[in-house]
């Protein structure tokens, strides 16, 4: 009895450790490095190739008014929010999900990548 309860506990214990890989805001920042010649994230820092994203998380889409957004990205202001979801869903391959955004960038195919730079995002507000 001892015995099955403890094999069940290792089994358990074994399956969230797979299962679970949270979200890592200190290895997020390191994936940001890839945004960072584009993109700032301190308030009020200018906008570079692309615009601030200083509280980009939950915020509308193409909402900086101070960056010229192309008419694609543009079309989903007010529509759109860069809820978490709607962000994995971006940065898998920008182009694809927004045809004619004028980001340049191949994309984080990595789930992981994606949900740790998401994480840290989240602490730039
Ligand atoms: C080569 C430059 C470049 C790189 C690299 C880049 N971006 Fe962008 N990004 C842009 C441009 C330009 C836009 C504006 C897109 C448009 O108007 O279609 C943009 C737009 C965005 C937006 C929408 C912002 C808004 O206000 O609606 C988000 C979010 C974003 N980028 C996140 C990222 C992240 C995260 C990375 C790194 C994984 C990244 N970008 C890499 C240039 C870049």
């Amino acid at each position: 009895m001892t015995r099955s309860l403890y094999l069940f506990l290792t089994l358990v214990l074994a399956v969230m450790m797979t299962a679970t890989a949270w979200a890592d805001a200190v290895v997020g920042e390191k994936v940001f490095a890839k945004c960072k010649v584009c993109h700032t994230t301190a308030k009020g820092a200018p906008n570079r190739v692309g615009p601030n994203l200083f509280g980009i998380v939950g915020k509308g889409v193409a909402e900086n008014t101070t960056f010229k957004y192309s008419p694609a990205m543009s079309a989903l202001k007010g529509k759109k929010s860069w809820t978490e979801a709607e962000l994995d869903v971006y940065l898998s391959n920008p182009k694809a999900k927004v045809a004619g955004t004028k980001m340049i960038f191949a994309g984080l195919p990595n789930k992981a990548d994606r949900d740790n730079l998401i994480e840290w995002l989240k602490t730039q507000k």
